[in-house]
């Protein structure tokens, strides 16, 4: 039987609506479509019959054949799907009429933004930062190809408002937190942007409101950080307020994984939270996946990016054995990955870089350590993947070193900064380590990357992007990462390639991890 998971009662998770828990407001004032069970004239609930009420662009109400059953609890994956179904109900309609406040416009917040503002949403947009508003309103803003589309669409017409005031998002009937949730250089979790955030938007929360927190974190902080606080200021969740945690599955550079084609998690802390959370968060997915509680949802994010994580570790290790028996990693990936279940080809690389996989897994590790708990998997993939940019600096120079060279005075070019291909993103880039090791070691490190201009580095200091590294003379190139659509044939003609991608195969001079 599944049973909800709110606080130390169990009970079978409903899918319904109580008509006292409106007193507060109408529907039309709320503005938002109301779910629960059909009435017979007598006023008990109809069996196996739900109701989508109406709401501003949801139409006319609309009735939904059920699975449930009175008599029997539920299944999970029965709610999941009356859920999603009752919330899709209105698949097609836009949010026209309807305002939505996103608080953080970063990688993730902004693509969301203008994704909501083009289904008709108003937009208020707040951010702390002026400079990141600056960018934006400039258009000087790392976006795939249909999001600058949109945001040049967007900054002309009249739906998306920017602002760094606060208390801007009181008048949104939604709140959608799509602030950074990084790491320190201890590699503890960096909560003061989150709990910043959070802190303003229950400081300026109004009755009625569906606040969704979308940023990778610790499983609990939906609770901590939105819903206790709103309780000290005397909301009830699920009744003034509708809270839920759902997190964004954004790819960064990757048309293909386009957030609108990709299915997205969602859990309320009542039903009818995540029905609401629903209802505005379909418009930026393919289909909505509802859990029983924001812990799941949130441990969700945490599960997928640290599978990655111990994935990638696990593909460097078995690049390290491949290389010591002499056998092609890659062949051998290629090949695993022709099996049709049970395996996902994950490719070996320089380290990980970006805002989540070198981050996330830290979150559930931090938290279980507070416990006196483990998870000696993670930690051993995280430590691997940390020690990644020191064992490529190790391996330039032993190829150094072949070539009669020592680091010391060598002329080194590193071929993609960037933490992945196709996007202009240095955060947690493995390259920043990797060039400031070398040039501790007396390297003369130079790079190249179109998409990034230039970077500062603790140790190198301020380095420019070579537009035409095959005119100079290098001693040992080192690719990090190759991006799309370039011509790297000119690496042909280098007298050393260290190419930790994997992905260049036919270079003559070329070694590998
Ligand atoms: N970037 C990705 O690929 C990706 C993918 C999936 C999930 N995520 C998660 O999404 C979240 C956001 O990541 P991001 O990459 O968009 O971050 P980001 O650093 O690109 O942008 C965050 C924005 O939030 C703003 N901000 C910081 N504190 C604020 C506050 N108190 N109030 C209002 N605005 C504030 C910053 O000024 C910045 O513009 C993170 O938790 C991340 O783990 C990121």
């Amino acid at each position: 039987m599944f049973r909800g998971s709110r606080g130390s009662q169990t009970t079978p998770l409903r899918v319904s609506v109580n008509s006292q828990s409106i007193q507060r407001g109408s529907e039309e004032t709320y503005g938002v479509p109301r779910i629960g069970r059909a009435s017979n004239t007598d006023g008990t609930p109809q069996k196996g019959v739900f109701t989508m009420g109406q709401g501003i662009g949801t139409g006319e109400p609309t009735l939904i054949d059920s699975i449930y059953d009175d008599e029997a609890a539920p299944t999970a994956e029965q709610v999941a799907k009356v859920v999603a179904k009752v919330a899709g109900a209105g698949a097609g309609n836009t949010l026209q009429g309807r305002r939505i406040a996103v608080v953080g416009l970063g990688y993730v917040g902004l693509p969301t933004a203008l994704s909501l503002a083009d289904h008709g949403a108003e937009i208020i947009g707040f951010d702390i930062s002026e400079s990141r508003l600056a960018e934006i309103k400039s258009q000087q803003v790392d976006l795939l190809g249909r999001d600058r589309e949109r945001l040049a669409r967007h900054l002309e017409g009249e739906l998306v408002k920017l602002t760094t005031e606060p208390s801007a998002v009181s008048s949104a009937e939604a709140i959608v937190v799509c602030v950074p949730t990084p790491i320190d250089a201890h590699q503890t979790p960096d909560l003061t942007a989150l709990s910043g955030a959070c802190a303003s938007v229950v400081d300026n929360a109004t009755i009625g409101q569906t606040i969704v927190l979308t940023s990778t974190t610790y499983v609990g902080c939906t609770r901590e950080l939105l819903v206790q606080p709103l309780q000290a200021r005397g909301f009830e969740v699920g009744r003034d307020v509708f809270i839920a945690f759902s997190p964004e599955r954004i790819d960064p550079g990757v048309e293909a994984h386009a957030p609108d084609s990709t299915p997205r998690v969602v859990g309320g802390v009542t039903d009818e939270c995540t029905v609401r959370a629903i209802d505005v968060l379909r418009h930026t997915a393919s289909t909505m996946h509802s859990v029983s509680s924001p812990e799941a949802a949130e441990m969700t994010k945490l599960l997928e990016n640290t599978f990655r994580a111990v994935n990638i570790a696990l593909a460097n290790e078995f690049s390290g054995a491949a290389r010591e028996l002499s056998v092609d990693i890659v062949e051998v990936i290629q090949a695993a990955a022709t099996k049709p279940y049970g395996f996902m080809p994950f490719y070996p690389g320089p380290g990980v870089g970006g805002h989540c996989i070198p981050c996330d897994p830290h979150y559930l590790t931090w938290q279980l350590r507070a416990r006196r708990a483990s998870a000696p998997v993670v930690d051993a993939a995280m430590t691997a993947i940390a020690a990644r940019p020191r064992e490529v600096v190790a391996h330039a120079r032993r190829i150094l070193g072949e070539h009669g060279k020592p680091v010391s005075g060598a002329r080194i070019l590193v071929v993609g900064v960037s933490y992945k291909p196709g996007v202009g993103d240095v955060r947690e880039s493995p390259a920043v380590p990797i060039i400031d090791m070398l040039a501790s070691e007396g390297a003369h490190v130079g790079y190249t990357d179109s998409h990034i201009e230039t970077i500062q580095t603790p140790i190198a200091g301020s380095l420019s992007h070579l537009p035409y590294p095959g005119d100079q003379h290098w001693d040992l190139v080192v690719v990090h990462t190759v991006h799309p659509d370039e011509n790297y044939d000119w690496l042909a003609g280098q007298p050393a390639v260290l190419d930790t991608t994997y992905r260049l195969t036919d270079f003559p001079e070329r070694h590998v991890l």
